[in-house]
């Protein structure tokens, strides 16, 4: 493949953007040290956090296509920026949780760390100016946000990302608490998972001392932010 270069910016994300190239299939994303929380309300800087969340959303892409889950991934292209397949997103995003955290534990007023004998998982509308509401399947089917057979598909491969992903972690000595996900079509229509999975969109704990390692130490303003994304780094790249 030639060198690939940034052409256009196509969009900018809270937390990426996303640029043309001269191959109209593929796009660049490059990720920002921006964070932001409550759908834009709370604004910030994480050092670092592009990088970790580029190059540890890599590696999980890679090895879940290797466990059966196509993906976006082309190939990294350095510490920040990702060649991409380029997809028109399926406007829902995709909750799985294997322990009771965060809207969950808010929303039906239990305690985080409720361990659930079956992963649970939620659709909410991609939609800020709504705030992302919850919906269903039927919702989304009443909303063609997506056919049937997507949804059942989406499904499938999220619970797929959660075997792969809570062994994986587990190994790493980090539980994952939840996380969500993103779906994309490619031109023929096929299915695939996209955007990023990293510290802003997981909930990882500690597998020993339970101290959490993402993106709720920027929402809850706990400190050692920064020092939490290097932590799940260290543990995923072994650097
Ligand atoms: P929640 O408990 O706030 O609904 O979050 C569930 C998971 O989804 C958690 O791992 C964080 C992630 N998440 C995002 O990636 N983007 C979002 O906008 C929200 C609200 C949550």
């Amino acid at each position: 493949m030639e060198v690939m270069e940034k052409k256009e910016q196509l969009y900018e994300g809270k937390a990426k953007k996303v640029f043309a190239t001269e191959d109209e299939t593929l796009c660049i994303v490059s990720y920002k040290d921006d964070a932001t929380a409550f759908n834009g309300l709370k604004k910030g800087t994480i050092a670092g956090k592009g990088v970790v969340n580029n190059r540890m959303s890599n590696m999980l892409m890679q090895l879940l296509e290797k466990k059966g889950v196509p993906t976006h991934f082309v190939k990294e292209l350095s510490e920040r920026d990702t060649l991409v397949r380029k997809v028109k997103i399926v406007p829902l995003e995709v909750i799985i949780r294997n322990v009771s955290a965060g809207s969950f534990a808010k929303r039906y007023g239990v305690p985080e760390g409720i361990v659930f004998e079956k992963p649970t998982i939620e659709f909410s509308y991609k939609c800020d100016a709504l705030d992302d509401p919850l919906l269903n399947s039927y919702h989304a089917l009443a909303l063609k946000l997506a056919t049937e057979e997507e949804i059942e598909t989406i499904k499938q491969y999220a619970f797929k990302v959660n075997e792969v992903l809570k062994e994986y972690f587990l190994h790493l000595g980090v539980r994952l608490i939840d996380f969500k996900l993103e779906f994309g079509r490619l031109p023929d229509g096929t299915i695939v998972l996209a955007d990023e999975i990293s510290p802003d969109t997981c909930r990882f704990w500690d597998a020993q001392t339970g101290e959490k390692l993402d993106k709720d130490r920027f929402r809850r303003d706990m400190g050692g932010v920064e020092a939490a994304y290097q932590e799940i780094f260290k543990r995923v790249t072994g650097e």
